[in-house]
């Protein structure tokens, strides 16, 4: 039976959940794996916290050296979330050749260079699986199972709080400061909300998925973010009268080497996959140029399942001869021009225009002259004589080319503003 020592940086929600699974599988995973894994050392303040969860007190400290020299434990994993201590706690258990698990993705996305140099240096495994949609194993689905393709494309929604408040807003036209305010409550989003609602958690986690599936650096400064903070209810009962739902996408694209990564709120159609995951739920649609599309739909956040993800990360850790890091350090830095694209897509526009004869053809001609076609146009009974509400989905154009077009409708005497512009996916 092979012994495996574990310290955990923090007894959090997810230091908890990893805890509690740990203890309640450790029979089975001795008789399932061969693998004795025992939590050797805990880092944590709180002491009633430890109690709780019936940790053995003596092997409670506040001290990193208490962990780092324990030559009992081989993998550290951490939970503290944040820049720092994790990133020098983590340095640290590496230069002592200790493997680490994590799910800090903020940390890791802005920090794998030095992680894995670190790592690299005494030979130690880098272990991610919890720092993206949680429970739901996408690195290794990425890394292992579709090792074969060429992944194209890969759509997401990779944050459980804001498809908890836009799913709100669809299904029962709650705005978004009510939808906000029960996240709130239910425990699903923040106190403050914002590396949530403004797109950043869902930027780390493109970003390593990115790096992973195209084999190249797509570092966070890289993704293009946009947050569902000025979504206006109006657009998500508009866009369900022409079929589609709106979703905080985290999207990469990689054409011919270009690649384009960004986290926006974008239209699907209500009859795509992505449409139907509701709630705090996450799913990640890929594609790879031999298997097609797959999609990976679970719990991307939450004691247990993220628990799950780190203790599949420590067993993961635990069987290998040696020790596995997927080789980004070599490639630095990269130079962000790369990631200046202008890939295309179908728009939503919606705009008060004035109710007026010619207005619509006014805007149509500067579209055409845009060369964007319109697929479909929807204009409502107006408010008022300067708000007749017009909502525009075009044929695919780029983006440079909406937003030009849109620059000269603002123009236009007859408009008096364009108030949205989404992107729409297939
Ligand atoms: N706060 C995240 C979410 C989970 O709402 O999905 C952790 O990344």
């Amino acid at each position: 039976m092979k012994k495996v020592g574990v310290a955990l940086l923090g007894l959090g929600t997810v230091g908890g959940g990893t805890y509690e699974i740990l203890v309640k599988n450790r029979e089975y995973f001795r008789e399932t794996l061969g693998l004795d894994v025992e939590v050797k050392a805990v880092l944590e303040k709180n002491l009633d916290r430890a109690k709780q969860l019936g940790v053995d007190l003596k092997i409670v400290s506040t001290d990193i050296a208490d962990v780092v020299k324990n030559p009992d434990i081989s993998i550290v994993a951490e939970f503290f979330g944040g820049i720092e201590p994790a990133r020098t706690f983590l340095l640290e258990a590496l230069k002592a050749g200790k493997s680490i698990v994590t799910a800090n993705k903020e940390l890791f996305s802005k920090h794998w260079y030095e992680l894995e140099a670190a790592a690299k240096q005494t030979g130690a495994g880098l272990y991610f699986e919890a720092s993206c949609v949680g429970g739901v194993p996408i690195i290794r689905t990425i890394e292992e199972g579709m090792q074969s393709n060429k992944i194209e494309q890969i759509k997401g929604i990779i944050n459980g709080t804001t498809n908890y408040i836009l799913t709100a807003m669809s299904d029962e036209g709650a705005d978004y400061a009510a939808a906000l305010k029960r996240a709130q409550e239910l425990g699903y989003a923040e106190f403050d909300p914002t590396a949530d609602v403004e797109g950043f958690d869902a930027t780390y986690k493109i970003s390593i998925l990115s790096t992973l599936a195209y084999h190249k650096r797509v570092p966070v400064e890289a993704v293009k973010r946009e947050g569902i903070s000025k979504v206006d209810a109006v657009d998500i009962q508009i866009g369900k009268e022409l079929g589609y739902t709106m979703k905080l996408l985290a999207l990469s694209k990689n054409v011919n080497g270009k690649i384009e990564a960004r986290v926006a709120p974008v239209f699907v159609p209500t009859s795509h996959p992505l449409a139907s995951v509701k709630g705090s739920f996450n799913a990640v649609y890929l594609h790879g140029d031999s298997v097609d599309d797959i999609m990976l739909y679970g719990r991307g956040a939450g004691a247990l399942p993220t628990g799950s993800a780190i203790v599949s990360d420590i067993l993961f850790a635990a069987k290998q001869s040696e020790a596995k890091r997927y080789p980004y350090a070599e490639k630095g830095k990269s130079d962000l021009k790369e990631f200046d694209t202008d890939f295309v897509s179908k728009y939503y526009i919606r705009l008060k225009a004035a109710d007026e004869e010619g207005t619509l053809a006014k805007i149509t001609h500067v579209l055409g002259k845009e060369n964007i076609n319109i697929e479909s146009v929807l204009q409502k009974k107006p408010i008022s004589s300067d708000n007749a509400p017009i909502v525009f989905v075009t044929d695919k154009t780029a983006e440079s080319n909406i937003k030009k077009a849109v620059e000269e409708i603002k123009n236009l005497g007859a408009v008096k503003e364009v108030d949205a512009l989404y992107r729409v996916e297939e």
